[in-house]
């Protein structure tokens, strides 16, 4: 096929937002708002807080009271306005790790492929290991031996503080990171259950980790049956996150500093574009992050943005994600699950076990054997102009034990419109057929 007789391009890797669903008319208002009233306007425009836009913190810390429905209610101390969940990483990693003292991050494997770069970055280059997840999430018991491990090679070494970082009140230096995306899993789609949550604290607590969990597709949830409730199913998460978790636990944290961090983001809810999130954690780390050089010049990134944003607060933003994205966002994944259980299942491809809730924007869909993801998304490409992501890209990079996905391939339903989520698969059929046909 030439490209000229080639079908329209279908893209199932780009992991972005659908662009008929961005709130643009929505965001107009709140801008207009904001900019034509100068007691908004004028703190706005100026640098701001280094905890970020005040208004929108204590927003946040209802809007996540309500979604969450911690024991406590959370306070507006608890969180800090960041530039969205991949610069607060950054963040993170600059103020609570020390590049030598800090022996590893622990990467939930398949991982988040473009947080290893943010690691990377903050001085843990080959120092990332993976940890792979069964069904109910990280495995736990290799977690610990990996941890085990790694303190008695710090102990041998005789690194037992922080050399880079001197000592400063508003931050600790964790031994340890823990990495994961307990919900809706980038790329596997999973939900990490409450026992393993409960396990991962626990662990973090008695090798002092600091667990950083992206929770940025925890509002979009729906029921994984197709007939399942409609109206205010999404109201309430379907499990508490892991910084709420450290919070209860065994009488809660041991010290003022916790064990948790949860990376919020309106990249998925709003825009990317807006490139603007929270960060929740004990009120000493929230504070701690806030006094990162970058924020402590002159305050939180993100500030005019966060100042609009608030303007959805506290109804808009909620009935927006109710009311346009849940729904669109379930047919997207019935539409997607549907059509690989007609063209996909029958050729030996496996799709995980639905839980009762749904949400995110991926689908983790096995090869079966001796298909090789890189070879289908190189015939799905210049075959049927069909773009899917392969396993391999979702590794731990630089993990000597590293773990394999090549049988496995990412789809995102939320990009291209449902159609095409149905002809996608019927493409990637065809593909999958003529490769058994000729075994490639
Ligand atoms: C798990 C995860 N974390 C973070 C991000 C990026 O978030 P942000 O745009 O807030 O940096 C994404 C986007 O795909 C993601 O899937």
């Amino acid at each position: 096929m030439t490209i000229t007789d080639s079908p329209k391009p279908i893209d199932l890797q780009t992991g972005w937002p659908n662009p008929a669903l961005l709130p643009a008319p929505i965001l107009r208002h709140s801008a207009t708002t904001v900019l034509s009233n100068p007691s908004i306007a004028t703190p706005a425009l100026l640098y701001g807080p280094d905890e970020g836009y005040e208004p929108l913190r204590t927003h946040i810390a209802a809007w996540l009271s309500d979604f969450y429905q911690p024991r406590e209610p959370i306070s507006s101390k608890r969180i800090c306005i960041t530039g969205g969940a991949s610069q607060n990483l950054a963040c993170v990693l600059q103020t609570f790790t020390d590049p030598v003292y800090t022996r590893n991050v622990w990467m939930v494997a398949p991982t988040y492929h473009l947080a290893a770069r943010i690691m990377d970055d903050a001085g843990f280059a080959g120092r990332l290991r993976g940890i792979p997840e069964d069904d109910e999430g990280v495995n736990i018991a290799l977690l610990e031996s990996g941890l085990r491990g790694a303190e008695d090679n710090a102990l041998r070494a005789g690194n037992t503080e922080p050399k880079l970082k001197p000592p400063r009140p508003w931050r600790k230096i964790y031994k340890h990171v823990i990495y994961a995306v307990p919900t809706f899993a980038n790329p596997s789609g999973k939900i990490m259950s409450l026992r393993r949550r409960e396990a991962l604290v626990r662990l973090a607590r008695q090798y002092d980790a600091l667990i950083v969990t992206d929770d940025v597709y925890d509002f979009l949830l729906w029921s994984a049956k197709p007939e399942g409730p409609e109206g205010n199913f999404g109201d309430r998460a379907c499990i508490p996150r892991i910084v709420d978790v450290d919070r209860y636990l065994d009488g809660g944290p041991q010290d003022g500093w916790g064990h948790a961090l949860s990376n919020g983001s309106f990249s998925k809810l709003i825009g990317p574009g807006a490139r603007t999130g929270w960060a929740e954690a004990s009120e000493k780390v929230a504070y701690g992050l806030s006094q990162t050089g970058s924020s402590r010049s002159g305050g939180a990134p993100s500030h005019l943005c966060a100042a609009v944003i608030d303007q959805m607060f506290p109804t808009v933003i909620q009935n927006h994600i109710r009311d346009v994205l849940q729904p669109k966002y379930a047919e997207h994944y019935h539409t997607l699950l549907s059509a690989i259980n007609e063209h996909l299942v029958p050729l030996g491809v496996t799709v995980p076990e639905p839980a009762a809730t749904a949400g995110g924007y991926f689908m983790w869909i096995g090869l079966p054997a001796p298909l090789v993801a890189a070879d289908v998304v190189r015939l799905a490409q210049s075959e049927e102009n069909l773009r899917v992501s392969p396993g391999d890209v979702f590794q731990v990079p630089g993990d000597p034990h590293v773990t394999e996905f090549s049988d496995h391939l990412r789809l995102c339903l939320a990009w291209e419109e449902p159609r095409h989520l149905t002809e996608g698969m019927r493409r990637l059929a065809r593909v999958l057929n003529r490769m058994t046909r000729t075994q490639v």
